[in-house]
């Protein structure tokens, strides 16, 4: 097998384990794995709820990968910006697109651009301390709309309702705590526009909302349809039907007198965010369900007051500069794993893995058969991609240098992972996230 050098660019799950099967997968593969940020792992690190903590054992697995010398890990470095396409075929014999989502998909209702409305991309960014947002957010409102019935939602929700002092234990960073600490909500209303069955939570998940001392989870009873479409997904998906027993469980719930409540509405579409200058209520529509599990208007409204809004409807992924982009479905076009130019043909030498490849959807394992669908298209190609211009592995670090980009590597992971432990453990803590980019790297070079 002759040398290979590839460029993985993104260094979330998806990339991560595109280089772990390639490695394992071709003896003779050397790997790049570059990511916009300090710190690898993507999502993993800057999407999963601080209060998962069962999350750390992929993080330990995939920090194994990063490990393995024939891969290294390149930080700081931003794609189209640091590095474009050709710069990378000059470098390596393949690219293999991994970037991800990172946006909220927009909800285009009258009312979302009112003050005290928020994508929830934004707000999870916040709490797993992403270097590029603001440090601060401000948590004055009460009652607290919640818009989407994923897992999302019921992060967000979670995050919301329950008390800060319940976090101090994870990893959150200081300024995360602090903002928790203010949040005077008290009142968490999760709309969801289907019924019980069209629920996307994971079963645990919605288990874990009333997991909380403090907060009792108690669901609206008027949506709770069931419709022939449901029953059959009911009796035929095992998720589906543990979904709704917690949901009848929530159901039947007395609220205990807890400090905090979450409700759960269900058949109730966010038409509106009403309210002079600020948000000041979400109005939604009751939905009937039609038989097939789909939901159409009733014409009924119903006005929740509420001084905040998040919208968990999705995520979305961004275009990349010199790669095509379908807007519509949000995905780098691709077949197998073959990125495909506008002529529908594939680009030679670039490939897509993640949910840059087939959408925001699915947990960290699913990203894993994407990589190994991905890897085997790369392989099954090797022979008709040329090789590129630079012979020497290292001369890509020479170019970034000379450009003066401040990546980081593999050991300067190593070294910000060390220190963010040792914080969290003065503080009796699991670990504290440095924040600011600028105190990442400095962390990261041990100064
Ligand atoms: C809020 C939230 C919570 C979640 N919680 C869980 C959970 O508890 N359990 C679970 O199994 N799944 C969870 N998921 C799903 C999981 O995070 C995804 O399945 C997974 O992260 C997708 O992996 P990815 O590598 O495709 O993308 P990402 O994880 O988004 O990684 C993409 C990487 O690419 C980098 N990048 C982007 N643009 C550039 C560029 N121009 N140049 C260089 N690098 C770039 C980013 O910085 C990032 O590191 C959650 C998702 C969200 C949104
Ligand atoms: N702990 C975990 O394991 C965890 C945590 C977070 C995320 N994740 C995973 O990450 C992926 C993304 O999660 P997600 O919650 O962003 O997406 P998701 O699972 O696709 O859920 C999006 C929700 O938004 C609703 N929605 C979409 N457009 C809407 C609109 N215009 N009006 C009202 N509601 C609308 C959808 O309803 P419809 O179904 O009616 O369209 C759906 O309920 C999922 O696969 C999820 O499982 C996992």
């Amino acid at each position: 097998m002759r040398n290979i050098r590839v460029a993985v660019v993104g260094a979330g799950p998806a990339g991560i384990y595109a280089a772990d099967i390639l490695t394992k997968e071709h003896e003779n593969a050397e790997v790049d794995v570059l990511d916009r940020l300090p710190a690898p792992y993507g999502l993993v690190r800057y999407g999963v709820a601080p209060d998962h903590p069962r999350i750390k054992e992929i993080i330990r697995a995939l920090g194994r990968v990063l490990a393995n010398e024939r891969i290294r890990f390149l930080g700081n470095v931003e794609f189209g910006v640091d590095l474009k396409l050709a710069d990378l075929h000059l470098h390596y014999d393949a690219v293999i697109v991994a970037t991800g989502a990172a946006a909220d998909r927009p909800l285009e209702i009258p009312g979302i651009d009112l003050p005290g409305s928020h994508g929830a991309a934004d707000f999870v960014s916040w709490y797993a301390g992403h270097p590029d947002v603001p440090r601060d957010w401000a948590l004055e409102a009460e009652s607290v709309a919640v818009i989407g019935a994923g897992n999302v939602a019921l992060d967000v929700a979670r995050m919301l309702a329950k008390p800060a002092d319940e976090q101090l234990t994870t990893e959150i960073a200081d300024n995360v705590h602090r903002g928790l600490k203010a949040n005077k909500a008290k009142d968490v209303h999760v709309f969801a526009r289907r019924g019980p069955a069209q629920a996307r939570f994971s079963p645990m998940e919605l288990r874990e909302l009333a997991h909380s001392p403090s907060v009792d989870v108690l669901l609206d009873e008027e949506g709770f349809q069931v419709d022939e479409a449901s029953q059959k997904t009911i009796s035929s998906n095992k998720g589906v039907r543990l979904v709704v027993d917690t949901l009848l469980k929530y159901l039947e719930a007395s609220p205990t007198g807890a400090s905090h409540r979450i409700h759960i509405h269900l058949c109730q579409n966010p038409v509106a965010l009403l309210g002079d200058g600020k948000v000041e209520a979400i109005r939604t529509e009751r939905t009937e369900l039609d038989g097939t599990g789909h939901a159409s208007g009733t014409g009924e409204y119903v006005d929740t007051p509420v001084q905040a809004v998040y919208r968990a409807v999705g995520y979305l992924s961004s275009d990349l500069p010199d790669l095509p982009f379908d807007h519509a479905a949000g995905v780098i076009p691709n077949e197998a794993g073959r990125v495909l130019g506008l002529d529908g043909q594939a680009v030679p030498g670039v490939y897509a893995t993640g949910w840059i490849k087939r959408g925001p959807v699915g947990l960290i394992g699913h990203t894993k058969s994407d990589a190994a669908e991905t890897i085997r298209s790369l392989l099954a190609d090797l022979d008709g991609i040329a090789a590129p211009e630079h012979d020497d592995r290292d001369a890509i670090l020479e170019h970034l240098t000379d450009r003066a980009v401040d990546f980081t590597t593999h050991d300067d992971w190593v070294r910000l992972d060390a220190h963010e432990i040792s914080l969290g453990e003065a503080a009796g803590r699991e670990r504290i996230k440095v924040v600011p980019r600028e105190e990442m790297i400095a962390a990261a070079r041990g100064e």
